[in-house]
Parts: C-alpha cells; sequence; structure tokens
C-alpha cells in the first residue's frame, strides 16, 4: 500500500489521525550528487543515513534483537529499572517528539509513563514510520499522535498546532553515536532549540567498554549486521542507477579506540567497476567503502557535548555493567 493510503486509512480509522505527513525524500539530485562525492573521494564513503530503506528499516530492527547487540536490551531494562525516577526527572503531560523514531516501540512505553498529550515521530524512512504511528495510536488512542518523514539534521518543520511548550526531546537508542563530534554538536542544538524554553531532551548514549564486547555486537554470528551493511549498495543501486553488486563486498567492522568509534567498511572481494548513469569507479581488491560510525562516548565527555550545545542540570543512569547510560538535561 503506498504512503498516501495509509494516511487516508488513518484519517478513517481515527479522530485525529497522521494530520501531519510531510514527505522528504532521500532521492533527487542533492541526494544522488552526495553519493556520487562519497564514493569518488579518495577514501570511498556512504552516508548511514542511507542504510534505512525498508529492507534497512527491518534489517535494523532484526539486529536489536541479536544476542550480541546489547545496547537496546540495556536501555530497556535501564529505562524499566529507573522509569519512575525518569518519569520524576522529566514531568508528566509531556509534548515528546522523537527524531528517528522506527518502530516508535520506545515511544509507546515512554509516552504510556510520562501521560505524554501529544506525539511526533520523525524518520527519513517514511513508510516504516507511518505503520508504526499507526499502531502507537492504536495502542494509545488519547494521545495525538504524528508522522513527520523528515531529518532533523536538514532542518525540520513541525506541524503549526504542535503545542510549544512542555516539549521533550526523546533521542534513545545511542543514535546520537553515528554523528562525528562536531555534528553530534550541531544536532544536539538543533534539539536543544526544538525542544524550546522549559523543555528538555531524554537520551541514550553508549559507552567505551571491552572491544570483544564491541566488535560482537557490530558483527554478530548470524550474519544480520552485515547484511545491513550490504544492503546499503542495493540502496545506492536504486537511488543512482549504480550497477554494485553486493555480494561482491565483504563486511567489515573494528573498534578504533583512538577515535572511541566502531567503524563498518565494505570491502571489495576483489577487483570491480562500478558504473552510474554519468560516471564510475574501479575499486581494487581489498578496497573499502566506510559506511558507518558508531561513537561510544563517556559519560563526563558527553555530558560537556551537552553543556557546549546549550543544555543543564543533566541526570544520568547507568547499568551494573557500566555499558550504557540514560541522560536527562534541560534546555
Ligand atoms: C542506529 N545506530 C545507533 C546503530 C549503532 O549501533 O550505531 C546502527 C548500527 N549499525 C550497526 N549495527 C547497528
Amino acid at each position: 500500500m503506498p504512503p498516501a493510503d495509509v494516511t487516508s486509512a488513518a484519517h478513517a480509522a481515527s479522530p485525529h489521525g497522521l494530520r501531519a505527513v510531510q514527505r522528504v525524500a532521500l532521492a533527487g539530485p542533492a541526494a544522488r550528487q552526495e553519493i556520487e562525492d562519497g564514493l569518488l573521494a579518495p577514501q570511498a564513503r556512504i552516508s548511514p543515513k542511507y542504510f534505512y530503506d525498508r529492507r534497512g528499516s527491518e534489517l535494523f530492527e532484526a539486529i536489536t534483537r541479536l544476542p550480541e547487540y546489547y545496547l537496546t536490551r540495556t536501555e530497556r531494562a535501564l529505562m524499566r529499572a529507573h522509569g519512575r525516577a525518569i518519569a520524576g526527572a522529566v514531568g508528566l503531560g509531556r509534548v515528546v517528539i522523537e527524531p528517528g523514531a522506527g518502530s516508535c516501540d520506545k515511544a509507546r512505553t515512554l509516552c504510556r509513563r510520562l501521560a505524554a498529550t501529544h506525539f511526533v515521530g520523525v524518520d527519513i524512512s517514511a513508510d516504516f514510520l507511518q505503520g508504526a504511528v499507526l499502531r502507537l495510536r492504536a495502542a494509545l488512542p488519547a494521545l495525538d499522535a504524528r508522522a513527520v518523514a523528515g531529518d532533523i539534521t536538514a532542518g525540520l518543520q513541525l506541524p503549526a498546532d504542535i503545542p510549544p511548550e512542555r516539549r521533550l526531546v526523546f533521542y534513545p537508542g545511542s543514535s546520537i553515536g553515528n554523528f562525528d563530534p562536531a555534528d553530534a554538536l550541531a544536532l544536539l542544538a538543533r534539539m536543544r532549540a526544538l525542544a524550546g524554553p522549559g523543555g528538555g531532551l531524554l537520551i541514550g548514549i553508549d559507552l567505551p567498554k571491552d572491544r570483544a564486547v564491541l566488535e560482537a555486537a557490530y558483527d554478530d554470528a548470524a550474519g544480520v549486521t552485515a547484511a545491513f551493511n550490504r544492503n546499503v549498495l542495493a540502496h545506492v543501486n536504486r537511488l543512482i542507477g549504480s550497477d554494485f553488486d553486493p555480494c561482491r563486498w565483504q563486511h567489515r567492522a573494528f573498534f578504533n579506540w583512538a577515535a572511541s568509534r566502531v567503524e563498518m567498511h565494505l570491502e571489495a572481494r576483489g577487483p570491480q567497476r562500478v558504473r552510474w548513469p554519468g560516471g564510475g569507479r574501479d575499486f581494487a581488491s581489498g578496497e573499502c567503502i566506510h559506511t558507518e560510525n558508531s561513537y561510544k562516548h563517556s559519560l563526563p565527555a558527553f555530558e560537556a557535548l551537552l553543556a557546549k550545545a546549550g543544555f543543564c542540570r543533566c541526570q544520568s543512569w547507568t547499568d551494573a555493567r557500566g555499558w550504557y547510560a540514560v541522560l536527562h538535561a534541560r534546555a
């Protein structure tokens, strides 16, 4: 079913419906230019935002259930164990805004606990988000839930009738880790602006830890992360008309200790020529395309970043192993 039909079905099915669906395409000339520039750079790269077509979003959901990928389950356990203290810090009756909302599963628990009045899910994967917001509306009928297809890093226009007060920007899952430090700072500053005066931020971060634990989390035994990484090539093929053969690329993931980040790459299995309309590149055997960084911030370093972005009065909750933290900060 195309997205427009999902939207009108929502209107029919509920009093609020998905009133504001703003469409943002990852396709188009700007995306094409960005992808081609990345592929032609001396160290070829593809932005991790291109992971999340429909298949990529499904694979990411599968990653979150893997035994090696401790992040999601550790964060969920933290939110459950400290739910009351977190709600006390955040306050009830909030307008919850979640950039990169995906399946909206985490939002459901949070909105219920906070007795949230509104929820705005934002995601670049429009189809996936719309389905998720529909399920959220079914689970919490009193919640005014909206889907906004968009990218917070590119500036975001919220529906005009979303209340400007009592906003809570919710950014779980350690997604902030996928931004280089300067971009993370810029994104946190945008979130601060989005939260507005009196608003707040609830955010999850993955902490530095043993290399073996980190590398297993990004190179699981079942090969789901490898499939997720390779799928970006299939998405790029559709976006720019290239002829990548994903099977000829090997998934690589390792912890870069000096930069405190897990890096993901795709390594050419043998020499290959990749073509797209108007261009192309030859890759030598073993040459890599850099597809993702996942930074592991220490708690003091991240609190300093929050302060730089204009947040204050930070509170944090950490699991017993010290692997993961949830932080609340005021705008
Ligand atoms: C979305 N993000 C927080 C994930 C991470 O852990 O950096 C993306 C991911 N990449 C590989 N596995 C999961």
